[in-house]
């Protein structure tokens, strides 16, 4: 009951959302008249925190689903490359907020792999999510794709201030955050690598 509830309430939630989105953008965008310079840097201020928003709500609306659709995974062939390319457009424009170095290594090659695409995209956006979120202004975040035959390895890195030892398998717990404040510091509740592993487990 407790995870429809929450589906339901994250669903709930979003609709609007997209709405809210839309509009900000049209008017951003100067089609529904003329906009100052100042209206565009506050919109895209707004805009950003739409999108935090957002994030927030899939990761909700997503958390719940798992837990009853665990079987409806899906095993399609796809190329990881263009998952995380489309993932990585997401953050280009946080990472130019925050001045970060941004690098994406990928192989020239198609990278085939089974899985289901929108968990797959969920869980690299779970943790070029945190990396952007955790680095300080100017760091840099690099994300690599090596294919070896048959070993495919993703690497997520950032110059932030990492996870120390202690905390590296409690990361994965739901709701724990290194830092109790890092909710009303960076937003989140603390689900995104939670749900990352149970796509993984799954
Ligand atoms: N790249 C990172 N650098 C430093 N700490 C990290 C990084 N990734 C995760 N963590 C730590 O792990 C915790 C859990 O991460 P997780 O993604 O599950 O939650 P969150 O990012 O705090 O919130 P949410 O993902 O729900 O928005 C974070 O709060 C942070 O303390
Ligand atoms: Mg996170």
């Amino acid at each position: 009951m407790k995870n429809n509830l929450l589906a339901n309430v994250s669903h709930e939630l979003r609709t609007p959302l997209v709405t809210i989105r839309g509009y900000a953008e049209l008017i951003q965008s100067g089609e529904s008249g003329p906009v100052s310079a100042d209206q565009k840097k506050q919109l895209s201020i707004s805009l950003r925190n739409i999108d935090k928003l957002m994030v927030l709500i899939n990761n909700l609306l997503e958390f719940s689903n798992l837990e009853v659709n665990r079987d409806l995974l899906l095993k399609e062939k796809i190329d990881l490359r263009s998952i995380i390319e489309e993932v990585w457009k997401v953050f280009v424009p946080q990472f130019k907020a925050k001045n970060i170095v941004y690098r994406l290594n990928l192989p020239d090659a198609p990278v085939y792999v089974r899985g289901d695409e929108g968990k797959l995209h969920r869980v690299f956006a779970n943790l070029v999510d945190n990396a952007q979120k955790f680095s300080k202004v100017g760091g840099i975040v690099e994300l690599n794709v090596k294919n070896n035959n048959d070993r495919i390895e993703i690497t997520v890195e950032d110059t932030g201030e990492g996870i120390p030892e202690s905390a590296l398998r409690k990361v994965f717990d739901r709701f724990y955050q290194v830092d109790p404040s890092s909710t009303r510091k960076h937003g989140g509740v603390g689900i995104g690598l939670a749900i990352s592993k149970s796509i993984y487990d799954g």
